[in-house]
C-alpha cells in the first residue's frame, strides 16, 4: 500500500476512535496542561480537588456549567467522556466508591447553563476551598 494511503487510513482511524485522554489533550490541556495540574492561581488543577466535587449533584452539575468545558466544541457524550476521564485519572482517590459517571443527558442540561461567573459558585458551594 503507497506511504499517502497508509496516512489517509490512520488519520481516519484516529478521527473515527478520538478517545477522551485525546479529546483532553486538545480541548482543555492547553490551559490546565496535559497533566491536569493547571497554572495555579489563574487556571485551577484537575487534579485531587474534584472527586469530592462531583459527590453532590450541585457538584456533577458544576463540572459541565465551567465555560472551558461548557464551550468546547464537543458533543455532550464527548464531553461527558472527558470528564469521566479526569475524574478516574487525576481523582480516583478523591471520587466517593458510589461515584456514577456521568452522561451525555445529564452533561447535555448542565452545559446549557454556563456559569457566567464560576468563581462566585464554587465560593458558595465549598468555602475557603485551598485547591483551587
Ligand atoms: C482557555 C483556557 C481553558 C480551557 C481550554 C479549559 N479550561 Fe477549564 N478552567 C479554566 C479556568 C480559567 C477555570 C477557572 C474558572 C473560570 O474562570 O472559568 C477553569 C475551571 C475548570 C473546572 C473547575 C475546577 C475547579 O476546581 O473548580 C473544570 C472542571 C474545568 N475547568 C474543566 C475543563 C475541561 C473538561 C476542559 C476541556 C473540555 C477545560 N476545562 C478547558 C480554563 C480553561
Amino acid at each position: 500500500m503507497p506511504l499517502k494511503a497508509v496516512i489517509l487510513l490512520l488519520s481516519v482511524a484516529g478521527a473515527a476512535y478520538a478517545s477522551p485522554k485525546s479529546d483532553f489533550l486538545l480541548h482543555c490541556g492547553g490551559c490546565h496542561q496535559p497533566n491536569g495540574t493547571g497554572a495555579p492561581p489563574n487556571v485551577p488543577t484537575l487534579v485531587g480537588s474534584l472527586g469530592r466535587i462531583a459527590a453532590s449533584a450541585e457538584g456533577r452539575d458544576y463540572l459541565a456549567r465551567v465555560p472551558g468545558a461548557a464551550q468546547a466544541p464537543l458533543t455532550d457524550d464527548e464531553l461527558a467522556a472527558v470528564l469521566n476521564w479526569i475524574l478516574k485519572e487525576f481523582n480516583n482517590d478523591t471520587l466517593p466508591a458510589s461515584f456514577k459517571p456521568l452522561k451525555g443527558r445529564e452533561v447535555g442540561k448542565s452545559r446549557a447553563r454556563v456559569l457566567a461567573d464560576p468563581l462566585k459558585m464554587r465560593n458558595e458551594l465549598w468555602p475557603g476551598d485551598p485547591d483551587y
